[in-house]
């Protein structure tokens, strides 16, 4: 290989993990949302991947995770797979895959969203530089967000800074169920300061799978409702980032929280992902917004932990709150310290083609 060929086939990028406040729960066809979501990137918890295309030994994917060879490799290799129609020199090369999280993996966080938004990156940069389009196209992010969805819904509301808007929503005419959309403009200066405390409850692993919790909305009583009421929500999320209303964000916000839970205790199975000492938090949160009249809210995953989502200004009182009243409900104490994050970084220079397209 030259030393131009030899970069063109390596692609290395960071890609942020997102919290959902207005959550996607149930698809349609294959990784379509059932309704629209609105997330926020996180600054601390990322992924960093970098992609090697090669033509040795055959084995299609080698993937490690941390140094150590891990068995995501095989969901991988059916992803790319899937994505071969599109990309046909997928075909061409095997894989080795390189990845590490800035976070344990029993955070509780969604490393699915970050992962495959990293590896989305490297594949659509890879992609890119085969028909000789440079780093400034700008179908690039929206190419990389439908990339990212195939391999996990969240995923896709990873790759741009702030906030994002995944699937069709009346909101906006660019909105659109294959990939995310950024919601930088018009946003609230308030918002900007968004801090995210995620207190660890438990960090077992989960009693449901996403894919398993999506499909038990297939045939789930409120269906119907639960769709009307992510648009209701979607809508006055919008208007209250974009009037700084922070009321009517945190009415939004844990009304989302609690529905997706209610989601899962009402379908057939049924689960209840939420543990006593995530009860204790949240009433505790709640108590603490009605004697300090501070703008503090919470979200959840599908999991026991809590998001404590409040602002800049108030980060000295609501950091010595949780010294002082939430850690004792935390497992060992533990929580992490997060924010709202600027989006994804490229850890390498765009090749450089040399002869334009055809390099890979
Ligand atoms: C509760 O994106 O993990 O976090 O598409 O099957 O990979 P797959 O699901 P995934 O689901 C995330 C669900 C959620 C809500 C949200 O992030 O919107």
């Amino acid at each position: 290989m030259t030393g131009t060929a030899k970069h063109a086939h390596l692609s290395q990028w960071k890609c942020p993990s997102n919290i959902a406040l207005v959550k996607y729960w149930g698809k349609r066809d294959f990784q379509k949302p059932m309704n629209p979501s609105l997330s926020f990137v996180l600054q601390n918890a990322f992924t960093e991947t970098s992609v090697e295309l090669h033509k040795d030994g055959d084995q299609k994917v080698a993937y490690y995770f941390e140094g150590l060879e891990s068995p995501f490799g095989d969901r991988i290799e059916k992803y790319l797979d899937h994505i071969s129609g599109q990309f046909t020199w997928v075909n061409k090369y095997n894989f080795r895959i390189s990845s590490r999280n800035s976070f344990p993996h029993s955070a509780g966080i969604a490393s699915s969203a970050s992962s495959f938004g990293a590896l989305a990156l490297c594949l659509t940069e890879l992609d890119f530089v085969h028909s000789g389009k440079g780093p400034d196209c700008p179908e690039f992010w929206q190419k990389a967000s439908e990339l990212a969805r195939m391999g996990s819904g969240s995923a896709c509301r990873s790759l741009y800074p702030g906030f994002s808007i995944w699937g069709q929503t009346q909101l906006f005419e660019s909105s659109s169920d294959e990939h995310a959309i950024p919601l930088s403009d018009g946003v609230h200066p308030v918002f900007s300061g968004l801090r995210d405390a995620i207190l660890m409850v438990d960090s077992g692993t989960k009693e449901v799978s996403s894919s398993v919790g999506h499909r038990l909305m297939d045939e789930h009583h409120y269906q119907r409702s639960r769709i009307a009421q992510a648009h209701e929500n979607i809508n006055e999320l919008y208007l209250a980032l974009l009037t700084g209303d922070q009321e009517k964000f945190i009415a939004v916000v844990e009304n989302e929280a609690l529905s997706l839970h209610a989601m899962m205790m009402t379908s057939n199975p049924s689960f209840l992902l939420l543990k006593p000492n995530s009860l204790e938090l949240i009433s505790r949160i709640r108590r603490f917004r009605e004697k300090s009249h501070m703008p503090v809210c919470f979200t959840i995953d599908a999991g026991p932990n809590i998001h404590l989502l409040y602002f800049q200004e108030n980060e000295l009182d609501v950091k010595a709150f949780i010294e002082r009243e939430l850690l004792a409900f935390c497992e060992n104490g533990k929580w992490i310290d997060d924010r709202i994050g600027k989006g994804p970084e490229r850890l390498k220079d765009w090749p450089s083609t040399g002869s334009g397209t055809g390099s890979i």
